[in-house]
């Protein structure tokens, strides 16, 4: 990897670890932080919002994807989600689609645990022969 890559992977990751920071998870105490960076090169976080009547709770990716989107930005050129545990935190399939909507099958998840990042797919791997926009294009 070059220099700035990691430069780059660095500063995703510290991102999302201090939006993990401000989870709100009192119900599954399961905190969780996501960092994307768009085309243009802008960050975005979000974290887990959870909800007293359960199924109104969002995911980090989620938040971090209406952040983007709020701003203007629609490409999402790499996003990381850091989660606790010692399994993986890959995002849910909901989190999958959403992430669809605005980057390509090649386009970097990463997923890391305290200590940092544990494993790269691709989108496409996480959601193979997946529905996006194009297929209402004709
Ligand atoms: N969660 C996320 O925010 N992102 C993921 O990738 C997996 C799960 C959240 C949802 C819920 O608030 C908590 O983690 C436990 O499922």
């Amino acid at each position: 990897m070059s220099r700035s890559v990691e430069a780059d992977l660095a500063s995703l990751f510290e991102a999302a670890k201090a939006a993990q920071n401000q989870a709100y998870a009192p119900y599954s105490r399961f905190p969780v932080g996501a960092a994307l960076r768009t085309a243009s090169g802008r960050l975005f976080v979000g974290a887990n919002v959870e909800n007293a009547s359960y199924p109104q709770g969002v995911c980090a990716e989620t938040s971090a994807i209406a952040a983007m989107a709020s701003a203007g930005e629609r490409r999402i050129a790499e996003i990381l989600v850091i989660g606790g545990g010692e399994e993986l935190c890959t995002p849910c399939g909901g989190c999958r689609q959403r992430i669809r909507e605005f980057a390509e099958e090649t386009t970097p998840v990463h997923v890391a645990g305290p200590e940092g990042v544990r494993r790269t797919f691709t989108l496409g791997e996480l959601l193979p022969a997946s529905f996006g926009p194009g297929h209402l294009r004709g």
